[in-house]
C-alpha cells in the first residue's frame, strides 16, 4: 500500500509539473521539430489524467493479457499522439482516439471530466479499470463517437438517456459493471449499433421494445441482470443479429427460436422460459452453432425439429422437464456436437450411454446428470469419442466407466451421487490431463494405489472430491503427492487416524481442505496452514490450541479443542466456526481490533479480480441453519462474514472492539459464560442479519442501538440475566417471543406484542428446535466441474466470455465457440 501511495504521489507531481510548464514547453525546448498534438488536446489529456488514480499494477490483480498501464509516456516531454493508447487525426492534429484498456486506472469519475475537450474522439475505450461513479455527462458531448467501452469498471448509478443522443455509436459496452434501472427508451435511437454489451449489471425492466429498432445490431448482451418480462416474437426484426446473450435473467413467457436466419448463438440459459420449446418451421438447416436453453421452466416432449438443427456445436437442454419418455435418437443427425448438456430431463427413458456416443464424431464434452443412465454395455463402439468433460452425476451408475475414462484425454469427471463401490482405481492418478474428479456420495471404500512404478505419479489433478462415502482408516498417502492439489474434499467419511504431516507437502498448491465429519484425532499439523485458504476440520475428534492462520475460513466445530484463544489475530479469516469445543477464558476487549477482514471487504487482497480469481472453481457454501436467511452462495468467499463462537466456555465481557467487525453478517456467541453487559458498539454492525448472545450471564439491557440494524432479521437473548426496555425498531417486533425467554426483567411494548399469542407460533415460524436455529455449518460443497489446466488458466485470464464467470466450468464449451474479441 505504501509503495501504491507513493507512485500516485510520484504521479501527480511530475504531472502538475509538466502541466505548469506544459504552455511554455516549445519554447523552451527550441526544438524544430513540430508535433502533432494539439496543446488544448494535450491539456485535456493531462487534466483527464489528473482526475484518477494509477493503481500499482503489482499489488492489484488484472485480468488482461497485455495490460497497457504504461503511463510513462505519458509523462515525457514528446508529442501527445505518440503516447500509449492516443491516436490522434494525421491532420488535425485531434485526438480521436483514447484506449485506456487495462490501465490499471481507478477513481470516480468527474461528471466534467476533461474528457468533453477531446471533442473529435471516435473511440473512447476505458475498459478493464477500476473506475467507478455515474457515467459522467461529459462523454455526452462527445457526439462524434463511434466506439464507446466502458466495461469491466465499478460504475454506478443508471444509464444516462443522453447516450441515446449518440447516434454514431455502432459499438456499445458498458457490461460488467453496477448499474441500475432500465434500459433507456432512447436507445432505439442508436440505429447504427452493431455491438450492444449491458451484461452483468444489475439492470432491471423488460426488453425495450426500442432495442427492435436497432436493425444492424449482430451482438446483443444482456445476461446476468435481472431483466424480467418476454422476449417479444417480432425480435425477429433485427434481422442481422448472430450473438445474442440473455442468460442468468427472468425473462418468462414462451419461447419460439425464431428464424433469423444469421444467428450463430443463442444463450438464454437460466431463465423463467417455460412450456414447450417450439423451433418454427425449419427448411434448410439453420447456421445456428451455440444453443443454451438450459435451466429453465421448459415443460413438455422435446420437438424433433431438434434433429434440423445439424451445424449445433455446443448444445444445452438441461432441466427440460419432459416429463415422460424421449427418443435419443433425434440427437444422432448432430454429428458435429462438441459439447452437450442433457441433465435433468426428468425422462423415464434409460440412455444407453456406449450406443448414444456412437452418434458424435467430435464431442468431448457430456453432461447426462440425473438421468438413468446404463454404461454395462459390454460391446462398446469400436472408438468411443474421446471426452475431456463428462458429467454423469446421479446416473445410477454402478461400475467405474473404465473404457471411457481411462484416456489421455479425460479433464474434467464427475461420477458423484452414483452407487459405485469399492476401490477407487488406481490408474485414475496416471491420467495425465485430469483436473476434476468427483466421487462424492458413493460407497467408496479406499484408495487404490497408482499402478505405475517409480517414485512420482504424473497427476494433474487440482480438485478432488470424495465425500459422502464409506472410506475408512488413514488418509492414503498417494494423496501427498497430487503436487497441483487444489481442493480436497474427503468430509462424511469414516476416515480416522491423525491428519497426515504429508498434507503440507501440497503447500504452494492446497488451498481448500474439508475433513469435517470423520475420525481424526490428534491435532492439526502446523504446517498445513501456511497456504490453506479455507480449513473445515468440523465434527471430529481434534484437540489442541487454536491454531494461527492466515485463513479465510476456519471451521473446528464440533471437536475437543481447548484452552484460552486471546493470542490469535486473524486479518484475513471471513469466516469462523470454533463452537462446541472447550475453548475457555476471558476475550481482552480489544481482541478484535485486527480482525480486518471482517472489518472491511475492501482490502487490497480483496481486488475485483478476486471474485472471478479468487475461486471460481470451487464455491466454499455455508449452509445456514438460520431460518429465512437464505445466503446465496456466491456471497461466501467475496463478501460473507461469519464468526461462531457457541458452546464453548468463555467467560468476562464480550470484548467492545467487536463493534469494529462492521461486515459481519452472522455473530454467534450463545452457549458460554459471558457476563457484564451487550456492548452498544454492536450497533455499528450495520451488515448483520443474524445475532445469538442466548444462554450466558449477560446482565443490563438490551442496547437500543440494535434497533436501528436494518438487516437483522434474527436475534436471540434467552437464557440470559437482561432487564430492561427491548428497543423498538421493527426487526424486534418481528422476533419470536422465545428469542428472550428466561430473562429477568425485559419489558417494552415490542415484547407485549410478540409474547401477546404466545402459545399460538405465528405461521411463519418454523419449529427448529432452539439448537438447529441458532446453529450454521459450513459444508464445502464443490460444484465445479473443471477441464483442463491450460484452459482454465486461459479462460480466466483471457476471456472475457460472458456466462462463465459464475462458475466457469459449469458449460465446458460454449466459452470456446463464443469468446467475444474486440
Ligand atoms: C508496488 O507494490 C509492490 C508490492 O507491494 C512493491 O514492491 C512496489 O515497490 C510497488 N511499486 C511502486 C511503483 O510503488
Ligand atoms: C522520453 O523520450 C526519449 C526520446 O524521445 C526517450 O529516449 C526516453 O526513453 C523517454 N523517457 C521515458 C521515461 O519514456
Ligand atoms: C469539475 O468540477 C469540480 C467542482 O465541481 C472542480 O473542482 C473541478 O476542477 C472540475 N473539473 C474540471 C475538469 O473542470
Ligand atoms: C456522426 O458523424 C459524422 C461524421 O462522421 C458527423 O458528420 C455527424 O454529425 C455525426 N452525427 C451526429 C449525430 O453527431
Ligand atoms: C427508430 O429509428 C428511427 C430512425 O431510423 C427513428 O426515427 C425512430 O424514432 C426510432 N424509434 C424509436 C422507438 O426509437
Ligand atoms: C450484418 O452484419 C454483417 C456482419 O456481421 C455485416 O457485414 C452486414 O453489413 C450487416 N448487414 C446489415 C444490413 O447491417
Ligand atoms: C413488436 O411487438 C410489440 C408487441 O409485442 C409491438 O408493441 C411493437 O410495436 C413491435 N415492434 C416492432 C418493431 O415490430
Ligand atoms: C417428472 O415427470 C413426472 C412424470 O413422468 C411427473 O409426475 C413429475 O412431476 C416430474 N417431476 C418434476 C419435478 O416436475
Ligand atoms: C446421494 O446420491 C443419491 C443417489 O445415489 C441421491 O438420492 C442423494 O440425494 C445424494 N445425496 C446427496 C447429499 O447428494
Ligand atoms: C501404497 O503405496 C505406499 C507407498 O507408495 C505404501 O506405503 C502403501 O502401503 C501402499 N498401499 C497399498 C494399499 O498398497
Ligand atoms: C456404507 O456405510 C454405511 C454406513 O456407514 C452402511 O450403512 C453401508 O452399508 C455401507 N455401504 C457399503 C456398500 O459398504
Ligand atoms: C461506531 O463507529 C464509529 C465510527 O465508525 C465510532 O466513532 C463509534 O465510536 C462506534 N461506536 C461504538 C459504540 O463503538
Amino acid at each position: 500500500m505504501k509503495g501504491f501511495h507513493k507512485l500516485t504521489s510520484t504521479i501527480s507531481l511530475t504531472l502538475s509539473i509538466l502541466f505548469l510548464f506544459g504552455c511554455n514547453y516549445e519554447d523552451v525546448s527550441a526544438v524544430p521539430t513540430t508535433h502533432l498534438c494539439r496543446p488544448d488536446q494535450r491539456d485535456a489529456l493531462l487534466q483527464f489524467k489528473n482526475e484518477f488514480e494509477v493503481l500499482n499494477s503489482s499489488v492489484i490483480y488484472n485480468r488482461c493479457i497485455n495490460p497497457l498501464g504504461n503511463i510513462e509516456s505519458w509523462m515525457n516531454n514528446s508529442d501527445c499522439c505518440t503516447w500509449d493508447g492516443i491516436t490522434c487525426n494525421p491532420k488535425s492534429g485531434e485526438v480521436i482516439e483514447l484506449d485506456f484498456q487495462c490501465s490499471y486506472l481507478g477513481g470516480r469519475f468527474h461528471p466534467n471530466s476533461s474528457l468533453q475537450n477531446l471533442h473529435s474522439l471516435t473511440t473512447l475505450d476505458l475498459s478493464q479499470n477500476y473506475f467507478s461513479g455515474q457515467i459522467p455527462s461529459s462523454i455526452g458531448n462527445l457526439s462524434l463517437l463511434t466506439y464507446l467501452d466502458l466495461s469491466f469498471n465499478q460504475i454506478s448509478g443508471q444509464i444516462p438517456s443522453w447516450i441515446g443522443n449518440l447516434y454514431n455509436l455502432t459499438y456499445l459496452d458498458l457490461s460488467e459493471n453496477n448499474i441500475f434501472g432500465e434500459i433507456p427508451s432512447s436507445f432505439g435511437n442508436l440505429n447504427h449499433l452493431t455491438s450492444l454489451s449491458v451484461g452483468r449489471n444489475k439492470l432491471t425492466g423488460s426488453l425495450p421494445i426500442t432495442l427492435l429498432n436497432l436493425t444492424k445490431l449482430s451482438y446483443l448482451e444482456l445476461n446476468f441482470n435481472h431483466f424480467t418480462g418476454t422476449i417479444p416474437p417480432n425480435i425477429t426484426s433485427l434481422s442481422n443479429l448472430t450473438k445474442f446473450y440473455a442468460s442468468y435473467n427472468a425473462f418468462t413467457g414462451t419461447l419460439s427460436l425464431c428464424n433469423i436466419p444469421s444467428m450463430d448463438t443463442v444463450v438464454l440459459s437460466d431463465n423463467q422460459f417455460n412450456g414447450i420449446l417450439e423451433f418454427g418451421n425449419i427448411s434448410s438447416p439453420p447456421k445456428l452453432r451455440v444453443l443454451d436453453v438450459g435451466n429453465n421452466n421448459f415443460r413438455g416432449p422435446i420437438s424433433g425439429t431438434i434433429s434440423k438443427l445439424t451445424n449445433l456445436v455446443d448444445f444445452d437442454l438441461s432441466h427440460y422437464n419432459t416429463q415422460g419418455p424421449v427418443d435419443f435418437g433425434i440427437f444422432s443427425h448432430l454429428k458435429w456436437l462438441e459439447y452437450l448438456g442433457l441433465s435433468h430431463l426428468n425422462t423415464t427413458t434409460t440412455i444407453d450411454l456406449y450406443d448414444f456416443l456412437s452418434y458424435f464424431k467430435r464431442l468431448d464434452a457430456l453432461d447426462l446428470s440425473g438421468n438413468h443412465v446404463s454404461a454395462t454395455n459390454t460391446i462398446p463402439v469400436s472408438d468411443p469419442p474421446l471426452l475431456n468433460w463428462l458429467h454423469l452425476s446421479g446416473c445410477g451408475i454402478a461400475k467405474f466407466p473404465e473404457k471411457l475414462v481411462k484416456t489421455q484425454h479425460i479433464g474434467n469427471l464427475d461420477l458423484s451421487n452414483n452407487k459405485i463401490k469399492g476401490k477407487v482405481p488406481g490408474w485414475l492418478w496416471t491420467l495425465p490431463k485430469l483436473v476434476y474428479l468427483n466421487l462424492s456420495n458413493n460407497t467408496f471404500t479406499s484408495f487404490e494405489n497408482s499402478t505405475e512404478h517409480g517414485p512420482k505419479h504424473r497427476a494433474s489433478m487440482m480438485y478432488l472430491l470424495a465425500s459422502n462415502n464409506n472410506f475408512t482408516g488413514k488418509i492414503p498417502s498417494l494423496i501427498c503427492d497430487l503436487d497441483f492439489l487444489y481442493t480436497l474434499d474427503l468430509s462424511n467419511n469414516n476416515f480416522s487416524g491423525l491428519i497426515p504431516r504429508c498434507l503440507g507437502n501440497l503447500k504452494g498448491s492446497l488451498l481448500d481442505l474439508n475433513l469435517r465429519q470423520n475420525r481424526f484425532h490428534g491435532g492439526i499439523p502446523e504446517n498445513i496452514f501456511e497456504y490453506l485458504r479455507t480449513l473445515d476440520v468440523g465434527h471430529n475428534q481434534l484437540t489442541g490450541k487454536l491454531p494461527r492462520s492466515l485463513l479465510k475460513i476456519l471451521v473446528l466445530r464440533s471437536n475437543a479443542f481447548h484452552g484460552p484463544i486471546h493470542h490469535t489475530s486473524f486479518p484475513k479469516l471471513q469466516i469462523i466456526d470454533i463452537s462446541h469445543n472447550h475453548f475457555n477464558g476471558a476475550l481482552p476487549s480489544d481482541y478484535f481490533v485486527k480482525w480486518s477482514a471482517m472489518s472491511s471487504l475492501g482490502t487490497v487482497d480483496d481486488q475485483p479480480g478476486e471474485m472471478y480469481m479468487g475461486d471460481p472453481y470451487y464455491q466454499d457454501s455455508l449452509v445456514l441453519m438460520n431460518k429465512g436467511l437464505g445466503m446465496e452462495l456466491v456471497r461466501i468467499l467475496k463478501i460473507f462474514r461469519a464468526l461462531d463462537f457457541s458452546g464453548n466456555r468463555f467467560e468476562g465481557e464480550i470484548p467492545r472492539s467487536i463493534g469494529l467487525l462492521k461486515e459481519l453478517v452472522v455473530l454467534n456467541l450463545s452457549n458460554n459464560a459471558f457476563t457484564g453487559h451487550i456492548p452498544s458498539s454492536l450497533g455499528n454492525l450495520t451488515a448483520l442479519e443474524s445475532l445469538d448472545v442466548s444462554k450466558n450471564q449477560l446482565s443490563g439491557e438490551i442496547p437500543q442501538e440494535l434497533g436501528s440494524l436494518s438487516f437483522l432479521s434474527y436475534m436471540n437473548f434467552s437464557h440470559n440475566k437482561l432487564t430492561g426496555l427491548v428497543p423498538g425498531g421493527t426487526q424486534f417486533r418481528r422476533l419470536n417471543c422465545s428469542s428472550f425467554d428466561g430473562n429477568i426483567g425485559l419489558f417494552g411494548p415490542s415484547l407485549e406484542e410478540i409474547c401477546r399469542d404466545i402459545h399460538m407460533p405465528r405461521p411463519y415460524e418454523t419449529p427448529e428446535s432452539e439448537e438447529e436455529v441458532l446453529s450454521w455449518i459450513a459444508a464445502v460443497i464443490g460444484v465445479v466441474p473443471g477441464i483442463a489446466f491450460g484452459w482454465v488458466i486461459g479462460y480466466i485470464l483471457f476471456s472475457y466470455k460472458p456466462e462463465w464467470f459464475i462458475n466457469p466450468f459449469v458449460r465446458s464449451k460454449h466459452r470456446r465457440s463464443s469468446t467475444r474479441t474486440h
